[in-house]
């Protein structure tokens, strides 16, 4: 089914490690035991190859920056606990799943999220996920709105899974603001709220969005503190 997918080609600068791993890489035996330890007996087929695709982008990745053995455990609320001194992100959609890495004198926090475009999102989102102005730019083109706002939705997911490890605590949709910029595919993201020090209210960072196949991906780092 993967077959001639092709890979999406990393959309971060050399200092990062990125890679993508598809469906047809499932394999359990790339796992660590100690990672497959997080996979219940119950989980279904779909959880499992998620989960062992995305570990093994995340290996994939680390060996791009020469880390190698290192098995990826998880946190207490779920975030990837990476090797110390190195921050980074997974996230995983229909047959693909992708993972970025980078040492945090490169990068203070990485997002990542990649979306499936026919997954279900419903319009009914729009309330919990987006400002007024945001929402005002989905529905501004209604042939573009239900993909414009999967470009927030994922724009959201990948800053959350950036700034959430320099917090530990959940930081809500509408904590910050996107704006699009058209010319360079990319959003500009505002902190509404004040996070922690170094990040308070009007803090801004930029989300790369791009599409591949049927699959909407959006990229981010902070840079490093
Ligand atoms: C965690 C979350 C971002 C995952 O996003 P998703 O689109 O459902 O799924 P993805 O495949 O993109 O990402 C899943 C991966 O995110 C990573 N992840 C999970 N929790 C995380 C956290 N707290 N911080 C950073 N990364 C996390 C994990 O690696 C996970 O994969 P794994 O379970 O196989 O290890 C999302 O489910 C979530 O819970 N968001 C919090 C809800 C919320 O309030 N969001 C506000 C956003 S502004």
């Amino acid at each position: 089914m993967c077959k001639g997918l092709g890979g999406i080609v990393s959309p971060f600068n050399n200092n990062f490690g990125f890679s993508m791993k598809t469906t047809a890489d499932y394999d359990e035996k790339m796992l660590y035991p100690e990672e497959l330890e997080f996979l219940s007996l119950k989980a279904v087929q779909k959880r499992r190859s998620e989960f062992c695709i995305g570990r093994s982008a995340a290996h994939s990745a680390l060996s791009k920056i020469d880390i190698n053995k290192f098995p990826i455990l998880k946190g207490a609320n779920n975030e990837p606990i990476w090797p110390p001194g190195i921050v980074g992100a997974i996230s995983h959609s229909g047959e693909i799943a992708l993972a970025a890495v980078a040492r945090k004198e490169n990068a203070a926090g990485i997002g990542l999220d990649v979306e499936m475009v026919d997954e279900t999102v419903s319009m009914d989102i729009i309330k919990l996920i987006c400002t007024i102005r945001e929402a005002e730019w989905v529905v501004a083109r209604k042939e573009q709105s239900l993909e414009r706002l999967l470009m927030v939705f994922s724009a959201k997911e990948s800053a959350f899974k950036a700034f959430f490890p320099l917090m530990n605590e959940y930081i809500s949709y509408l904590e910050f603001e996107l704006i699009w910029h058209e010319a360079t595919r990319q959003f500009e993201g505002r902190l509404l709220t004040n996070i922690r020090a170094g990040y308070g209210e009007g803090y801004t960072f930029e989300v790369g969005c791009k599409k591949f196949a049927q699959y909407v991906y959006t990229f981010m780092s902070l840079p490093p503190v």
